[in-house]
């Protein structure tokens, strides 16, 4: 009997063979009693499927049964390779399937709660139709993420996430070869570790905790117990109020720690190095899903540097007065228009959309931030930008552990829950520093999208707990 084929595989070569394939089908007709076409896919490559009554072939009742089966459903299929005379319009193979077997191993339901046809449909092609005269559905955001399991299913929904992977793999690749090592820090926390209002509250067996913020204590504690070079990923919990293009509650982080030995410019270093080498990779390994994003929401290539630009904080601001008219006060932070419009004024003066913008005001970072050593007003830190929005932020770290406290306690920090956190300073740190990225806002902003929840699997937002 005949093995099993991936669709992608089956071609001329395999004319007159019978092959078994498995996939879904995304097409069905049947034209008269007699005949039945199937079009059936398998990881973005598609076959035509012939069902035609005749002896030793199939019956009437088959095509009557294969071609009422739903769309989306599930089939293995056995059947004879054939070539037909002309191009087949609407599959990817250029064979046909003469169906001598059909199996049904999941039906899909007949009528699904969100057409994938409609949600992989660009903006330019529903514009295009109205303009002839035809009104296409539009999917609005809720729909897709009310029915994500099929939203899922669109070709650019399917690159965005292999798109995601590959930043996963490409961050560890260069972080492995850079002599670093991943750890897995707790995420149930006894309090904050980036102050402020925004952590999601728990009850521990009785006591007081919460999800991490970011697993910033517990990688510098890392640090304090010897270990040069850490890195960690995975999900991070921010109790987020406002809806945002660019804030989800739980979103995942790719974070670093490292010892230093004389200028947080080693920190700024490795973020050149680790992003050029991860937007190139990107560009290589991915070209077929960046593509496939680009077919339903076009967006520019990525313009970057082969060496990060790097500008201070100052002169940030210096540019925006000058060129945009903007006023920012030299103390505070930027909002998120000054960020748009410094990175717009980057784009054009320095021909890159990704740039580091270092030694930000002390008082709008958090109280572990090393102050700077030539200006306390100023901090040993930096943000890091893409198309005009943050996707990193890193610093320096405060290792005496009498600063630490002092900062903490200035801040009007609750000492209490830090305790383990502030000890790990007394036997002996080295100067450290690390970074922490949001993984869906690298794939938002590389892939020039308008929206996080478009980059996270199934977003977690305010309003949003399930699927
Ligand atoms: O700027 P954040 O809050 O920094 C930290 O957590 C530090 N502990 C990192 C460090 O090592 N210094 O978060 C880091 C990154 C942001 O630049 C952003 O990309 C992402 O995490 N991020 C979010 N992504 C999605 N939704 C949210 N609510 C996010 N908050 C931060």
């Amino acid at each position: 009997e005949s093995t099993w084929t991936e669709i992608e595989a089956v071609d001329e070569t395999l004319k007159d063979q019978t092959v078994l394939i498995s996939g879904r089908i995304k097409k069905t007709c049947r034209v008269g009693k007699q005949t039945g076409f199937l079009v059936v896919e398998e990881n973005d490559f598609t076959i035509q499927c012939v069902l035609t009554v005749a002896e030793n072939q199939v019956s009437e009742q088959m095509v009557k049964f294969a071609t009422g089966l739903s769309k989306e459903s599930i089939v293995d299929i056995q059947g004879i390779v054939s070539v037909p005379g002309a191009p087949i319009r609407g599959a990817t193979q250029q064979v046909e399937l003469q169906v001598r077997k059909i199996c049904a191993v999941s039906k899909a339901v007949p009528m699904l709660p969100l057409n994938i046809e409609d949600a992989a449909r660009s903006e330019a092609d529903i514009e295009n139709a109205l303009e002839a005269g035809v009104h296409l559905p539009r999917v609005t955001q809720d729909t897709r993420l009310n029915n994500r399991v099929l939203d899922l299913r669109t070709p650019a929904n399917q690159a965005i996430f292999r798109i995601e992977s590959e930043v996963g793999k490409l961050f560890r690749q260069h972080l492995y070869s850079a002599k670093f090592i991943e750890i897995f820090p707790p995420r149930l926390l006894s309090g904050s570790s980036e102050g402020g209002a925004s952590v999601f509250t728990l009850d521990y067996n009785g006591r007081p905790a919460c999800l991490a913020q970011s697993p910033q204590l517990h990688k510098q504690m890392a640090i304090c117990a010897n270990m040069k070079r850490v890195f960690v990923t995975g999900p991070v919990y921010r109790a987020e109020k406002s809806n945002t293009h660019r804030h989800l509650c739980e979103f995942n982080g790719l974070d670093a720690e490292m010892v230093i030995k004389k200028h947080y410019s080693e920190v700024m270093d490795l973020v050149d190095a680790l992003f050029v080498a991860m937007f190139d990779g990107l560009n290589e390994n991915c070209k077929k899903e960046l593509k496939a994003v680009r077919k339903q929401y076009p967006f520019e290539p990525l313009k970057y540097l082969r060496k990060t630009l790097r500008l201070t904080f100052e002169e940030g601001i210096q540019m925006l007065k000058e060129e945009d008219g903007v006023e920012v006060d030299p103390l505070s932070d930027l909002n998120t228009e000054m960020e748009r419009k410094l990175g717009k004024l980057v784009a054009e003066k320095y021909g890159t959309d990704f740039f580091i913008l270092y030694k930000f005001p002390l008082a709008v970072r958090p109280f572990y931030t090393m102050p700077a050593y030539d200006n306390p007003e100023y901090s040993n830190s930096f943000d890091v930008f893409l198309r005009g929005e943050e996707i990193i932020s890193g610093a320096q770290r405060i290792h005496d552990p009498e600063l630490l406290t002092a900062r903490a306690q200035e801040l009007g920090i609750n000492l209490e829950t830090l305790e383990a956190y502030m000890d790990a300073f007394r036997y002996g740190t080295s100067p450290h520093g690390g970074f922490g990225v949001g993984l869906e806002r690298v794939v938002m902003l590389f892939c020039g999208l308008d929206n996080i929840r478009k980059t996270s699997l199934f977003p977690r937002d305010p309003q949003r707990l399930t699927p």
